[in-house]
């Protein structure tokens, strides 16, 4: 008998044979489908995401289209910065911009008050988390959060930045400041997933966005070590996934963080990853194939990871990084018919 994909997801996680991999995409609810801008016309972003009913139809979206094995649930990684008093919104310009950002004792003084009971400013989450799960009795469900460092890099620049220079800034000259603001996004962002965790999500991905910029050989000392934390928590009640942006051509720094799966971008082999360091792999296509290749094209470089993967162990077919706005629908169909026609 076919397996759901809920049991495909497991059987990946638990590191057994499976068929072929599951599949999903990262960012795959959001502005690349017609039916999400449609729904962006009525409501705004923070509209969808503090009404559950709205969050799940946002989640169900791409799975309905696609059928993709693993939803998430429909949230932002600054939904948490908002719950611990640092409100954001979007930017006449594009891009996003928060309302005030970490500068002085004070400001961690009001971070470190609000992070136990930080849950108590985000049931809508769990609300839907709880919906989205009865939807989808026969998917996995991804819960998620942003890692505390890539939280931090918004709280403390409050918009989107190449460089993020403030945080660099802020950890040099007020090092005590630094360690106690991330104690407390690691303490917020645990309590966070243990509330996930108790909707009943399958996996729960750490997203480190901005791991990339940390300095070379410092991945630890500036981010992994409060990411850490987050993943063990989740060890063991849901599979854990880390994705450490821009890490793969320094993935040692952060292949012993404790996740059952590490999300790699299109510049490494996967199956060299999964043998050197024996974790299990999420990724890697690149994401600018599908805006600018040509299904065919999708398809043939799809086949070619699943290849080099060849047994399906311990991997979850995904993009390198989140899909792009201008991803073209059928190249999105050829990757999943790809996929489900490897087995
Ligand atoms: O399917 C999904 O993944 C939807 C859930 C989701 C969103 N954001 C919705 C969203 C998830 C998992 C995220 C994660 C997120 N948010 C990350 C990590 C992922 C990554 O790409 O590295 C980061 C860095 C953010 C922060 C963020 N959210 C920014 C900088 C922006 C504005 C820039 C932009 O992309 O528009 C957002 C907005 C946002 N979050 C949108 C969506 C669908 C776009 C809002 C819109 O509808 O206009």
């Amino acid at each position: 008998m076919t397996p759901t994909s809920r049991e495909l997801f497991a059987a990946a996680a638990a590191g057994k044979d499976t068929p072929r991999p599951p599949v999903w995409v990262m960012r795959q609810a959001g502005r690349f489908l017609p039916e999400y801008r449609k729904l962006k016309q009525k409501y705004t972003f923070t509209q969808i995401v503090k009404t559950p009913e709205l969050a799940v139809e946002a989640s169900l979206q791409p799975i309905r289209r696609f059928g993709f094995d693993c939803a998430i649930i429909f949230a932002d990684i600054l939904t948490v910065a908002e719950a611990l008093g640092f409100p954001y919104d979007f930017a006449e310009t594009g891009g996003i911009r928060l309302q005030k950002t970490v500068k002085t004792e004070r400001d961690v003084e009001l971070l470190e008050a609000r992070a136990e009971s930080v849950c108590g400013r985000l049931e809508y989450v769990a609300q839907a988390l709880c919906a989205l799960r009865r939807e989808l009795p026969d998917k996995a469900v991804y819960g998620f959060c942003g890692s505390p460092w890539t939280l931090a890099c918004y709280m403390l620049q409050g918009c989107n930045s190449a460089g993020f220079e403030k945080i660099f800034h802020f950890k040099k000259e007020r090092p005590d400041l630094f360690e106690r603001c991330m104690r407390a996004i690691e303490t917020a962002s645990v309590k966070y997933a243990q509330m996930q965790l108790g909707a009943g999500i399958d996996a729960f991905q750490v997203f480190d966005s901005h791991a990339g910029l940390t300095p070379q050989g410092a991945y630890q000392d500036f981010s992994g070590r409060w990411a850490r934390g987050v993943i063990a928590a989740v060890k063991g009640k849901a599979a854990a996934v880390l994705f450490a942006n821009g890490m793969s051509q320094r993935f040692a720094e952060a292949a012993d963080m404790g996740a059952d799966f590490y999300s790699l971008d299109s510049s490494v082999k996967l199956s060299e990853i999964r043998q050197k360091y024996g974790v299990g792999v999420q990724g890697n296509l690149a994401p600018e194939t599908l805006s600018a290749d040509a299904p065919e094209a999708v398809a043939r470089k799809t086949r070619a990871i699943i290849d080099d993967m060849r047994g399906g162990r311990r991997h979850i077919f995904n993009l390198g990084h989140g899909i792009r706005p201008d991803a073209k629908l059928e190249n999105v169909e050829a990757m999943c018919q790809a996929v489900f026609e490897s087995k």
